[in-house]
Formats: structure tokens, sequence, C-alpha cells
């Protein structure tokens, strides 16, 4: 890499046309199995940590079962944690002995989970951590397990951030050479509060706030990072969390739906992907019970969409390797819709705004065969009014199984088969009164 070579720009193409992916938390904490967060949570020192390491051995780990409930599941991409926080290294990494090649396990699970997720047609994406608490350089902080010992700051000695980036550094560029094309990179994350901020999320921290505080783009070395990691993959997409702001490729707020497409500060439209659980923990988490309903897992799908957003819907597989019961049960739900009704999700967004949403709807809209699909969250009785429609429709029909819906656009008409008023403009399509087969059901409509 020469310093001023000119930087490719991300193909975010594909991404926005495929809008849903996998993301896959594994790691040494699938073993406790009470979140990926357990070593901080229970401040458990390195020594006590290291049984699961001495014991990771998954026995029923096969990747073709996870690629393949992935891409029946209409799963484009995938994006697998090939280093969490824990620090543990799930590919065959020379810059340190904390890795899956070391454990009874002994091989690259890395190179097994991209070879079965590529044949199965999909994207291959690497999330990174930023944090690392296993590390011998990476100073402890306020999210560190270390944090409540008495004599943090003597921990900190000798300890030295520099070598740490660097260590990033060296792990990016094997991962980025060692493994064919890759598509995304997916760092996470940067804590440091900004000058004057509140820091709600991580509380007060130290009273005379040090890098104790939390960690940005000066400890990462972002800028360097960001650079190396585009000479190495043109074309990769590289996420936000790095603290280099105006750098990142794609937004990616987390556990949340935003009600309208998210903008940047000058008010332009970004391409962003939101990241969600199918229960409350990334990592496998045995007695966690908030688990999503299929139905909440398929609107979560269409409403991103409907906002122009991405997808990206995490698994936790068990320490033995298998997607548990729960999981491929959602997965299985995904399938059983996206199966009949993924024409209203690959190459749509957000519908122009000459289509105002009925209620309880959300619309999508392909810019290409210009298609506009109408998603019924809320199963209506007989009826559903489309707001402003009159004279745009050319014919509608049920995605599922193509079968004609009627529609009424004279307002005349509307209001004797509807024996009340409705808004002059407005279109009611005659429904069903039981909801078809369908979590939840979509209409297609052809434009005029
Ligand atoms: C948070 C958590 C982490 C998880 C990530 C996914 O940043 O620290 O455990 O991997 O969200 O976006």
């Amino acid at each position: 890499m020469t310093e001023n070579a000119p930087l490719s720009k991300a193909d975010t193409q594909w991404f926005t046309h495929d809008r849903f992916g996998m993301f896959i938390h594994w790691g040494l904490y699938s073993m406790p199995a009470r979140h990926e967060w357990v070593r901080n949570m229970e401040s458990i020192p390195d020594e006590k940590y290291q049984i699961y390491f001495d014991l990771f051995n998954p026995d029923l780990f096969q990747p073709r079962e996870w690629a393949k409930a992935a891409r029946e599941a209409g799963m484009r991409y995938f994006i697998i944690t090939v280093k969490h926080h824990e620090g543990f290294c799930l590919w065959d990494t020379q810059y340190t002995d904390f890795k899956i090649t070391n454990t009874p396990f002994g091989r690259d699970a890395l190179k097994e989970i991209v070879d079965a997720f590529r044949a199965e047609g999909l994207r291959v994406g690497f999330y990174y951590s930023l944090l690392d608490w296993h590390h011998p350089d990476f100073t402890v902080d306020k999210c560190h397990p270390l944090r409540n010992l008495p004599d943090r700051e003597a921990l900190n000695q000798g300890r030295d951030m520099r070598r740490y980036a660097k260590y990033m550094r060296d792990q990016v560029t094997e991962l980025l050479t060692n493994y064919g094309k890759v598509d995304i990179l997916w760092f996470d994350f940067s804590y440091k509060p900004k000058p004057g901020s509140p820091d709600e999320h991580w509380g007060k921290g130290h009273p005379e706030r040090s890098s104790w505080d939390g960690k940005g783009r000066e400890d990462w070395e972002s800028e360097k990072m960001a650079k190396l990691v585009r000479s190495l993959q043109p074309g990769i997409i590289l996420n936000n969390r790095l603290d280099l702001p105006g750098e990142g490729d794609i937004v990616t707020p987390e556990q949340y739906t935003p009600d309208a497409p998210l903008v940047d500060e000058a008010g332009r439209p970004v391409v962003w992907e939101g990241c969600h659980t199918f229960s409350g923990s990334w990592g496998y988490f045995r007695d966690e019970m908030t688990w999503k309903s299929g139905k909440q897992c398929i609107d979560l799908l269409i409403n991103h969409v409907s906002r122009n957003g991405n997808v990206l819907m995490n698994v936790g597989p068990t320490s033995r390797g298998y997607l548990d019961a729960r999981a491929m049960e959602r997965l299985a739900d995904y399938a059983r819709w996206m199966k009949y009704n993924s024409r209203s999700i690959y190459g749509c967004g957000a519908a122009p705004l000459e289509f105002p949403e009925p209620r309880d709807c959300r619309y999508t809209y392909n810019p290409e065969t210009r298609r506009l699909y109408l998603h019924l969250m809320n199963w209506p009785y007989k009826h559903i009014l489309l707001p402003k429609m009159a004279g745009k429709i050319r014919y509608a029909q049920f995605l599922h199984d193509g079968s004609e819906v009627l529609f009424r656009e004279n307002s005349k008409e509307v209001n004797a088969a509807l024996h009340a008023q409705c808004p002059e403009g407005d279109v009611a399509l005659e429904l069903p009164v039981l909801q078809p087969p369908q979590e939840t059901p979509v209409i297609e409509i052809f434009l005029q």
C-alpha cells in the first residue's frame, strides 16, 4: 500500500438491493451462555475465563446448516464476530495465542464458515471488536472487566494502546488478505464521551475524565485503519463505529426502528442497517426468554425496508456449534414468509411521498419495476382505503398467491359500496373477511 493511493468507494448497490443479512455472535461466551458481555458484567479475571478457552469444543459445528438456514430465510449476506470484546479469535491468526486453533476444537472455524456461506451464495462480512479485554496492551477503562480492581491504575502501567492499534491492523490485514473477497467490515465500537456530553449511556466515569472514560479514534488510530481497509479490499463496505465522522459507508442503529428514512446532518439520505436480536442478547443466552414472535420479526424487516433500511438479524450459536430450536424457528418463520413475499423486500425501499401510507400499513416500492407493495400489518375488515390513489392503479393482487384484488376508485361508487363517506381521490381495495395465511399479507400494486 502506498500512502497516497486513491481509495475505492464502497459498493453499496448490492447492499441496498439485498436488504437482509444474518449477524452471528459466536465466541467463548457461548459457554457461560449468559450474555456476550458476561466477562464484563461479572468482572471475571483472565484466570477464571480461561476455563472456557481450555474446554471450547463445538462438536456439533456444521456451518453449512447455519448457511442453509440463512439462505432459506432470505438472507443475502452474513456478518460474523471474528473477534468480540472478549478478544478470542475465531481464525488462525499469527498475532495471538488466544485463538480457536489452540482450543480442543483446533480448527479455523472462520474458514469453514466463510466457505459454507459462500457456497450458499451469501456475501461475507466480518465484525471485528475494537474493544479487547484479553489483550495485554489494551488499557483498563470503565468498560473493562478489571475496572473494579483497587489497583486498576497500576494495571495500566506498561499497557500501550499504540501497540494494540498495530495489533488490530495486523489482524485486519490477515482477515482481509486470507479469506478472499470480504464485502463488509463491521467495527465495534467507539465510546469516547464527546466534550460536554452527559455520557448517559456509560455513566459518569472517572471524575477527571481521562482516557479511563472511553476510547475513540485516537486510541484505535482510526484514520490509518480506514485507509488500510480500503486499500486491501476495494469496494468493501465499512460501518460507522470507528469514530471517524463522515468515514463510514453505513449507519448502524441498534435494536431500534426509525420512523422515517435516516438522513445525515445535511438532510441527505444515508445507507443504513438496523441490527437486531431475536431475544435480548447477541451471544447465546440459555435463560433469556424475551424472544420476539415470528410476526414481530417479519414486521421489523418490512418496517426497515419501508424506511430505506436493511436488517441484520442476529443468531447466537450454542457452544456445541448449532443454532438452537428457538433461533431455527424464527429463521423458519422468515423462510415461510420470504418464500412468497420477498419481491416486496429485494430491490425495494421507501415509497415516493405521493403514496401516503394507509393506517396500520407500510409501503415498499421497487423503482425499477415501479411496483408498490402494501403490507397490511393489522388485518382490516373487508376494505382498506388507500389515500390519494385514484387514477394511479392499473392492477392489484395478493403477492403470496397472485390472486386479483378488486378495487373501486370512483368516490361515488366507493361511497355506495361502503355505505359511508370517503374522501375524494381515495381508492377502496376489496379484501376477504379472513386474513390470508400470511403473518403479514402483501398486496402488489401495478401502477398506471
Ligand atoms: C453492542 C454490544 C455488542 C454487540 C453489538 C452489536 O455494541 O457491545 O455486544 O456485539 O452491540 O451491534
